[in-house]
């Protein structure tokens, strides 16, 4: 059934492949976004836009009374590293933004809202695979933010709200934004291969996470719409595999088409609030939702690789 749905960050990376899966569909999308890491140009025709900061209550009124359907809401600034260098904003973009919308929504019959969280809520858990129910111990205001939206969220999922939290791990692939040198280990490493330049990685080698490529993402944010069993729910969206810093960094070289063994690589520093190292367990997603990662690291490089070398910004 065609559906009104506001996606907001819709002009950010996963935003704008939710956006054009959510059109392909013959859904109704309308994406709010005030293009500060998003690019006009990845939001696909269709879309209704509205160009409005999310931390402003003044854009709560440029929504339409009727309400929609369905709200997935992703803006935010999305950088653990950026945070510590602004947690009010991030406090502001993040959570506050995130509760006048939450009230936005009671007040205008909206019945479904999904919600980007993040495994940054983990901070350096004690157990791996780490489970949707240890401990949040966040270790950046980043993280902090989104642990905050996601207790306004179980506030309002207990008052009647349909939600779905996904606990998203490190998203790559075609679409990423290849400029910002603060968010993503993928495309920050794929922009210094790009450009020919030594790779710097600030911190250990050893630093180990779960990517997951951007279509089984996409997959799981569109199967949970109409799945009750995802109503209320919180999961952890990766692919339950771990990969090391220096494994990420040798196999984007070798798909590259580079040598591994002399291509500059330089572990220098270290980024603030960084977290060691973490995957997911994926259990409780693949149960409900009947979903499961299907492209590998690998593949998903592959991809990505021949997205940057054809020279495109947005996918
Ligand atoms: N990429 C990942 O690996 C990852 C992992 C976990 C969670 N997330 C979360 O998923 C969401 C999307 O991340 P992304 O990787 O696509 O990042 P992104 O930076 O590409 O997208 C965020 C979008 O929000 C918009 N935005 C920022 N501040 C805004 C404001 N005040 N008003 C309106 N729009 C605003 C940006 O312009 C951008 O288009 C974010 O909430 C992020 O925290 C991302």
């Amino acid at each position: 059934m065609k559906k009104r749905i506001l996606i907001t960050g819709g002009a950010g990376f996963i935003g704008s492949h939710l956006a054009r899966r959510c059109i392909a569909d013959g859904h109704l999308v309308t994406v709010l976004d005030n293009l500060t890491t998003g690019f006009a140009t990845n939001i696909p025709g269709g879309c209704n836009v509205i160009n409005a900061d999310i931390a402003d209550p003044e854009t709560l009124s440029l929504l339409p009374s009727e309400g929609f359907d369905v709200i997935m809401h992703l803006a935010a600034q999305s950088s653990g590293e950026v945070s510590q260098e602004n947690p009010d904003l991030d406090l502001k973009v993040n959570t506050l933004a995130t509760l006048m919308l939450l009230k936005w929504s009671m007040q205008n019959q909206v019945k479904r809202f999904l919600y980007a969280s993040s495994m940054a809520v983990y901070g350096n858990p004690e157990r791996l695979p780490v489970r949707e129910t240890d401990p949040c111990l966040p270790l950046s205001f980043y993280g902090i933010s989104k642990v905050a939206s996601e207790h306004y969220i179980r506030h309002y999922a207990s008052e009647g709200l349909d939600t779905t939290v996904f606990r998203m791990f490190s998203v790559y692939g075609p679409g990423q934004n290849m400029e910002n040198l603060k968010q993503g280990m993928v495309s920050i490493f794929l922009a210094y291969l790009s450009k020919n330049e030594e790779i710097l990685v600030k911190g250990d080698r050893n630093r180990f996470r779960d990517y997951i490529y951007i279509d089984d993402v996409v997959d799981a944010w569109c199967s949970s719409v109409d799945n009750p069993a995802s109503f209320k729910k919180t999961y952890n969206l990766a692919t339950g595999k771990k990969t090391c810093v220096h494994e990420l960094v040798d196999a984007e070289i070798r798909l590259f088409g580079r040598d591994r063994d002399t291509y500059p690589v330089r572990y220098h520093g270290s980024t603030p609030s960084d977290q060691f190292g973490l995957y997911a367990d994926i259990s409780a997603i693949r149960r409900d939702l009947d979903w499961s990662p299907k492209i590998d690291l690998e593949e998903g490089l592959k991809r990505m690789i021949a997205w940057v070398k054809e020279g495109h910004r947005q996918s």
